[in-house]
């Protein structure tokens, strides 16, 4: 099976005494959509932030497309945010002197050679008539389609969410979801979606529990999406 992303040992201690993962070995195949289930405490941030390089694990080591991500140096850190990876989180993080459409263009300035049209992705996101409102001027729905395609422009090989629709009611949250589901499918991006919420989870290919610092169950879905209708 081809992987895109790797976890072997991975090892994390923030205190002498309290272990927060005892050993995770995961490996996340390209082009996925995968789901991270567990209780709160379980470790399931901590461990997105090591496999996204934000967070460097106590032992272990994390393998992004055959490069050992764990012992890159600063600069090949640094390429590797900028290019390869997105991130989309609970609050969303938009710069509340900044126009959705200014916000947006922060996620391509970098490597404007490689982003994905600007207009078609805000039309995807139905935020192409929003663009010119700030962040105050906007429903939480609508700021957290704004930060999707912020984190999506630069066209990311893998995208970490983290309770992305946390904040979200449920007709907002089942919209981002179908448009990341969309995202992956059309530019073939893999998502990585930290949630609590078991019907966001049964919309995935793969479905990784947590417990106690390691994982606990993982299955592939026979009927992702399909079955939310
Ligand atoms: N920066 C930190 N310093 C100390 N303890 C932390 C830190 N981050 C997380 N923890 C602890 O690690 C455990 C797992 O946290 P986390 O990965 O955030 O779990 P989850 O995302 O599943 O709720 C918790 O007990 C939490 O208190
Ligand atoms: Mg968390």
């Amino acid at each position: 099976m081809a992987t895109i992303l790797s976890a072997e040992k991975i090892v994390k201690r923030f205190h002498e005494n309290e272990t927060v993962l005892n050993g995770v070995d995961l490996s996340i195949s390209p082009n996925s959509f995968n789901v991270i289930l567990g209780a709160s405490g379980s470790g399931k941030t901590t461990l997105l932030n090591i496999m996204s390089g934000l967070l460097k694990p106590t032992s272990g080591k994390v393998f992004y497309n055959g490069s050992e991500l764990t012992a890159f140096n600063p600069s090949q850190m640094a390429d590797l945010k900028r290019n390869d990876i997105g991130h989309i989180f609970q609050s969303y993080l938009l710069l509340p002197n900044l126009t959705a459409g200014e916000n947006i263009r922060i996620g391509m300035t970098t490597s404007r050679e490689t982003s994905l049209p600007f207009d078609e992705i805000t039309e995807m996101l139905g935020i192409d008539d929003i663009l010119h409102k700030f962040p105050s001027q906007l429903s939480g729905g609508q700021q957290q389609r704004v930060s999707v395609a912020r984190a999506i422009i630069k066209n990311p090989k893998v995208l970490f969410c983290d309770e992305a629709t946390g904040a979200l009611d449920e007709e907002n949250s089942r919209r981002v979801i179908k448009l990341l589901h969309s995202i992956k499918q059309r530019y073939g991006v893999t998502v990585v979606f930290i949630t609590h919420n078991l019907r966001i989870a049964d919309t995935a290919e793969r479905i990784i529990t947590m417990k106690d610092g390691l994982v606990h169950q993982d299955r592939s879905n026979k009927a992702p999406l399909a079955r939310k209708k």
